[in-house]
């Protein structure tokens, strides 16, 4: 099976991807010396994943895909977005749900931008999945900020209390990995 590098210490993430990746043939493999992803602050998920991947590409000098993710909730102005990864271990769920305490709208989105670098080029696949803050926690599946969100159209289940290949078959990630497979299975072809 051909391999490839996914570099990240999430490992909710690299369960999600693997299992994406296996649909195209494809392992993931995280960085043998146990590198993580080095993560600048910018104003969009895709210039942090961009650099990340740029970056870990000068250190392991391998092809290798970086994903950057965020929970951007409308009523908030977007807030945790590009800051999920210092909110989530901060404020965690619980501080999210008391921000949204009394609030109506409860509309919010994830976005996850994969991008991959070798050395002649950078690329990146950007999705989002629309959906709700539920008022409370609920799932034990997932990772995050998955036991407060609710995907569209899925009424009040959580995307913590979904297997793995239901989140995966709709999710923000799920959508941005298989653009990135489609198009590197087609590169590696020609
Ligand atoms: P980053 O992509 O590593 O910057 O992660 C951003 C934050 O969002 C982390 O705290 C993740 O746990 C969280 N996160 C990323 N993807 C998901 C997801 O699919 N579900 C729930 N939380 C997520």
């Amino acid at each position: 099976m051909e391999r490839l590098i996914m570099v990240t210490h999430n490992k909710g993430k690299f369960k999600e991807a693997s299992k994406i990746a296996g649909e195209f043939g494809i392992e993931l493999e995280m960085p043998s010396g146990g590198e993580g992803k080095f993560e600048i602050q910018a104003d969009t998920l895709l210039e942090v994943s961009a650099y990340s991947a740029r970056y870990a590409f000068d250190k392991l000098k391998r092809p290798l895909i970086v994903d950057d993710s965020g929970l951007f909730i409308e009523a908030l102005k977007g807030f945790p977005g590009v800051y999920s990864a210092y909110v989530l271990p901060t404020l965690g769920n619980d501080g999210i749900l008391r921000l949204m305490d009394g609030i109506q709208n409860r509309e919010a989105y994830f976005e996850c931008c994969v991008s991959y670098c070798d050395s002649s080029e950078i690329k990146s696949f950007s999705e989002r999945i629309d959906g709700k803050i539920l008022n409370m926690k609920k799932g034990q599946d997932g990772f995050g900020f998955d036991p407060i969100f609710s995907a569209e159209g899925f009424n009040v289940t959580s995307m913590a209390e979904m297997a793995l290949d239901q989140k995966n078959a709709i999710s923000h990630r799920g959508k941005a990995f298989r653009s990135f497979f489609r198009w590197y299975s087609e590169k590696n072809r020609t």
